[in-house]
């Protein structure tokens, strides 16, 4: 009797985190191969899901497929990463799924508050597993190369150790929950336009420094159950299939322990699914049944060695012993929405940046005298929560600018909300209708839709200044997925905008009335040209759905700002070097019309990172350019003094020490940063870098804290290309301590000693690069 229930277990065992290497001997080559490929179209019994036609979760983006005999269970994949993307209702039944909809990557970055955002991470980790997904497909972590890249709302930084630090703040919160995430996109996918095909081509140097230090960051610090390999190529080969990226680099150097997955695309022209197999990538999402055929095939030819296949198995099934399908957790689809809006009402607060302040605010309310205003835009009434696209999440409601104020105690003028109301319902008809044809986002399921602003002209303007004690613009942008940002349009800000600024501010300031733009975009608009007209510009990006509560308790000053920026704001967006290698929206039409008659065009079928590691504040302290605003910046309505620095280097470990005290009257938070210029050497190296950053906690007028951070020698090493190697060469390092890049408030001198870390000889580019160079 034993001896037969014996084997029977043999035969069939089912999936335990004890018995891997059984399961992993007791599948059929057809099961392996089929275990590597997403659930879409590839069903075992009801088990499978894509997309929404999902059985398992409706609206999740994808999954990994069920092997029912060896107890394999699907796991679910869900967008993100402003919160869980997943239909909202469901066919047969009432109850609704909606889910909290938190700041986006700028936004939530912007906090330069660790501890905030893993607090964030662990409420959308707890709606994960509360909707029945296993894996949130976020957070996004390219660099914004350039202000114009479409997706640049989703991602953190045009700095690799933010993007790193706030990227690992959030995974170990979420990851917390027992639930993974899905670090994307892996990797240089800085540019939306022909995202699945160009080709990315970076020096070593700069893919190291910056394109990938961010998620060497998030991987050594957070430990990710997944990443997402990009679309685009890097310097020749797909991100999908390539070995020097997936392996050399993530594995080898690394030590990434989790799986690889793609991006959304399924077969690829010009790429194999078992090169894919091969370089290390564990699961094709979302996943057709021909290419577990052709890993079969593969196999069977020779082509494809058996032992690749079982390496990512292996690493499939550690993933899945790890998930919540796996422990058959009961999902109860009832987080705890309301609790979880207190935090994201928190977290948009200490992301949205003050820019510019002449005293204006704060309009406490009871001592202001500040009542009605005056809510100018069309967003002040259809407010951004967030992006649109895969990144967009279906949320119960959104805040406007009328009702933050309204639930902060000031009033808005009720013709004007009429009339913008009137015209939101409107555009929604007509916008639906006569949608730009290229941006696939613009319908309501993809996301809250911006519409053109109407003309409200001077003679109505002035009408309102008697009824109101002061007036506010929100000037709304909105980008997504596959289409990068028009610069006329979307960067600056179009005529009816400049209009409206000019005539608002005339018309209020004439009556001694102050004026106030609020920025609802996820990225980086122009300023310069129009700054000095209003008296107050409030950043509040997508702030998710608390919104216009999170803008009222920062205008009314129930909250100090503390948010800073964490990318350049630049006088124009073709100052930054990057532009000359980046796509224009009218070319890429002609592009689309015309083909490229037969050659490679640059910025469409390649893209040159001739900018080199000259990216964001790098290119602009480096080069001694005039900015609008500069990283790091943003202003608070207190004071804060800053003591003499303490740089004390203990072998490979450096700690700075630093006290700040606030000198003002109101209490705050301030974040310190420490730029660090490096002692002339063999390498050449930007004017100075961000090492590390802290933020205080709140602080009461007159009270201090001393702040100690650290910094791992490693950290300040550059990439040696001709060795192979990270490299900080000896000598005297500058530590500034600085509230921006261009604010450096005190310094201090240490003699750091050399380190070198051998890493792998991967990505080297195929060709030479015209690199820009001090
Ligand atoms: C996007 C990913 C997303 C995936 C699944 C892709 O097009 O690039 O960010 O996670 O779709 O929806």
């Amino acid at each position: 009797m034993a001896t037969t229930c014996m084997m029977t277990m043999n035969a069939q065992p089912k999936l335990s985190a004890s018995n891997i290497d059984e399961v992993l001997q007791a599948m059929t080559l057809e099961e392996k191969a089929r275990l590597l490929v997403g659930g879409a179209n590839n069903f075992f019994g009801d088990q499978a899901v894509v997309g929404g036609e999902a059985t398992l979760v409706a609206g999740a983006a994808g999954t990994s497929p069920a092997i029912p005999r060896l107890g394999i269970p699907a796991t679910v994949l869900t967008d993100g990463p402003a919160g869980v993307r997943i239909d909202p209702t469901r066919k047969g039944t009432t109850q609704t799924y909606y889910a909290t909809g938190f700041p986006i990557g700028t936004c939530l970055a912007s906090t330069w508050n660790t501890e905030l955002v893993t607090k964030v991470g662990e409420a959308i980790g707890n709606e994960t597993k509360e909707y029945r997904c296993d894996v949130i497909l976020g957070p996004g972590m390219n660099l914004h190369r350039s202000p114009l890249c479409g997706r640049n709302f989703e991602y953190y930084s045009e700095d690799p150790f933010v993007t790193g630090k706030i990227a690992a703040a959030y995974i170990n919160g979420v990851q917390s929950q027992g639930v993974g995430v899905s670090a994307k996109h892996f990797a240089v996918n800085s540019q939306e336009t022909e995202r699945t095909s160009v080709d990315e081509r970076v020096s070593q140097r700069a893919a190291r420094e910056l394109y990938l230090r961010g998620f060497e960051i998030a991987v050594r610090e957070s430990d990710p159950w997944t990443i997402m390999a990009s679309y685009n190529k890097v310097n020749g080969q797909f991100s999908m299939g390539n070995r020097d990226l997936l392996t050399s680099i993530l594995r080898d150097d690394w030590g990434f322990k989790g799986i690889v997955m793609t991006d959304w695309i399924g077969i690829r022209k010009g790429l194999e699914t078992i090169t894919e197999v091969q370089a290390g990538n564990d699961l094709m999402e979302p996943g057709q049944p021909a290419q577990v055929k052709e890993i079969v095939e593969g196999v069977k030819s020779g082509k494809l060695p058996m032992a690749d296949v079982d390496r990512n198995v292996r690493r499939m099934l550690e993933y899945i012993v790890k998930t919540p399908s796996f422990r058959q957790y009961a999902a109860t689809n009832k987080p705890d929405l309301k609790a979880h809006a207190a935090i994201t009402r928190q977290s948009a607060c200490e992301g949205i940046v003050l820019l510019k302040n002449n005293g204006c605010l704060p309009w406490n309310v009871g001592r202001s005298t500040i009542k009605t205003v005056a809510l100018f835009g069309e967003n002040s009434y259809n407010f951004l929560s967030g992006g649109v696209g895969s990144g967009c999440v279906h949320t119960p409601y959104v805040v406007d600018m009328v009702e933050g104020l309204k639930n902060a105690g000031i009033k808005s003028s009720e013709v004007l909300t009429d009339i913008y109301r009137k015209y939101i319902d409107y555009a929604k008809v007509k916008f639906q209708v006569e949608r730009h044809p290229a941006k696939w986002f613009q319908t309501e399921a993809m996301g809250p839709q911006k519409y053109p602003e109407i003309g409200i002209n001077a003679i109505a303007i002035n009408k309102e200044v008697r009824g109101a004690d002061a007036a506010i613009i929100t000037i709304g942008r909105q980008a997504g997925e596959g289409i990068d940002r028009d610069l006329e349009t979307e960067f600056n800000i179009i005529p009816e905008e400049r209009q409206l600024i000019i005539d608002v501010c005339q018309a209020f300031h004439a009556a001694g009335k102050p004026v106030v733009v609020i920025i609802n975009s996820g990225s980086v608009i122009e300023t310069a040209s129009w700054k000095s007209y209003p008296d107050a510009i409030i950043c509040a990006w997508q702030p998710g759905e608390e919104g216009g509560n999170s803008v009222a308790d920062i205008m009314t000053g129930k909250v100090n700002p503390s948010g800073k920026l964490t990318m350049t704001w630049p006088i124009a967006a073709t100052d930054h070097p990057s532009t000359r290698n980046f796509p224009g929206m009218v070319d890429f039409y002609s592009y689309q019309m015309m083909g490229s008659g037969g050659r490679e065009k640059a910025n469409y079928d390649y893209t040159n990172h001739e900018e080199d590691i000259y990216v964001g504040y790098r290119y602009f302290d480096t080069f001694n350019k005039e900015v609008s605003y500069p990283f790091g910046f943003g202003l608070s309505y207190t004071t804060f003094a800053y003591s003499k620095p303490v740089v004390k280097v203990n072998g490979n470990d450096i700690s700075v020490n630093v006290t700040v005290k606030n000198t003002g009257s109101v209490s705050g938070k301030e974040v310190v940063q420490v730029y660090i210029t490096a002692p002339e050497g063999q390498i050449e190296k930007p004017a100075q870098e961000l090492k590390a950053f802290a933020k205080t906690r709140e602080l009461q007028p007159g009270e201090q804290q001393v702040l100690t951070m650290q910094i791992p020698v490693r950290m300040l090493a550059s990439f040696d290309e001709a060795g192979s190697q990270w490299l900080t060469e000896a000598g005297n390092y500058t530590f500034k301590i600085g509230s921006s890049s261009r604010d450096i408030k005190c310094t201090a001198i240490a003699k750091v000693n050399q380190y070198i870390e051998k890493v792998s000889n991967a990505l080297a580019p195929k060709a030479r690069l015209n690199l820009l160079k001090q």
